[in-house]
């Protein structure tokens, strides 16, 4: 069976095909740049519609197949921001009204950990959830999967983003950030914000711009940014392990490609005895394969949707997830 799942909660159109053991046959990745500024859904969901059809022919030639062998497509339903998922919906009913195939609409989060589970050798993680539009610490517990811990407000990437643009380090500043951070010496005072199990980030964000202000290196404030929030992520990614008893944590989303995380997450890991597991760039960061193989797991699984069931939901819960494959 081959699934071709579409992308399309936020900055990403995505194109991916798997088969039925998650060998994946393509994955296209094309991502809005916003010219300045930060990021507009409206704008970015035009990219998506400029976009998308080119990367379906793309996809289906690097996977060496046409639409007709296609027999199941998917797409994110959400969480995400409004144009850009009814872009890749629109997209997604088409093709299957025209190729007369099933469609099944997935939960974003819910994709990055079966990708995770299905390429990485792990088998029941936490997985610590770390992107630009998300930031959620998400177990298997009760038959469902479930939001343990969760930003407050923004995600962490979309602190970096914010902070990059108030300091004119240009947009996506995660790397540029990670980069100034290696060459911080002095850890400043940053809100060390955890409040239960949950987190939040723009305090730190007002932290860093003010410290900029009073003529402190870039370097020690991209330094302190990191150190702060990322322990703040190992904190309550460690209480979730320990609450849910697992040994494994999954790394997911465009921040999980930061070393340093990384390395903290990795630490806080084996001084448990439990293992970290990352996915491969490509299916890390927002991608349509992780889109194709949930939707492949679903439908494998019994899930039937019709056209009504396929209206995308800017707010779609992990927990609302009926785990129907597991
Ligand atoms: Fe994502």
């Amino acid at each position: 069976m081959i699934t071709l799942g579409i992308e399309g909660t936020a900055h990403t159109l995505g194109v991916g095909i798997v088969d039925d053991k998650c060998n994946v046959l393509a994955n296209v990745i094309d991502m809005y740049r916003p010219p300045e500024g930060g990021l507009h859904p409206r704008e970015a969901a035009n990219h998506h519609a400029d976009t998308v059809a080119g990367t379906i022919t793309k996809a289906l030639s690097d996977a060496g197949l046409s639409l007709k062998d296609i027999d199941v497509i998917s797409f994110s339903k959400g969480p995400g921001l409004g144009p850009c998922l009814r872009v890749a919906a629109t997209a997604a009913r088409a093709l299957s009204v025209r190729l007369d195939v099933p469609i099944v609409g997935v939960n974003h989060c819910v994709a990055h950990v079966e990708i995770g589970n299905a390429t990485t050798g792990c088998t029941d993680p936490v997985l610590l959830y770390a992107s630009g539009g998300n930031t959620q610490i998400i177990a298997f517990a009760n038959s469902k999967y479930r939001i343990f811990g969760e930003t407050l407000d923004i995600g962490i990437g979309n602190m970096f983003d914010k902070l990059g643009r108030e300091l004119g380090l240009g947009y996506y500043a995660g790397p540029v950030i990670e980069k100034l951070a290696r060459e911080g010496r002095e850890l400043l005072d940053i809100p060390y914000s955890v409040k239960g199990m949950d987190i939040a980030f723009s305090g730190i964000l007002t932290a860093a711009v003010t410290l900029r202000k009073k003529g402190h290196r870039l370097e020690d404030i991209a330094y302190s940014v990191q150190e702060t929030s990322f322990a703040m992520l190992a904190e309550v990614t460690e209480r979730a392990m320990a609450h849910v008893g697992k040994d494994e944590v999954l790394m997911g989303g465009g921040v999980a490609q930061n070393s340093r995380l990384r390395e903290m997450i990795e630490k806080m890991a084996g001084d448990r005895g439990a293992k970290m597991y990352v996915p491969q760039p490509r299916l890390c960061i927002d991608n349509g394969a992780m889109i194709a193989w949930l939707g492949h797991l679903m439908y494998d699984s019994g899930v039937r949707m019709t056209m009504d069931d396929t209206k995308v939901e800017q707010r779609f819960r992990t927990d609302e997830v009926s785990v129907t494959w597991r």
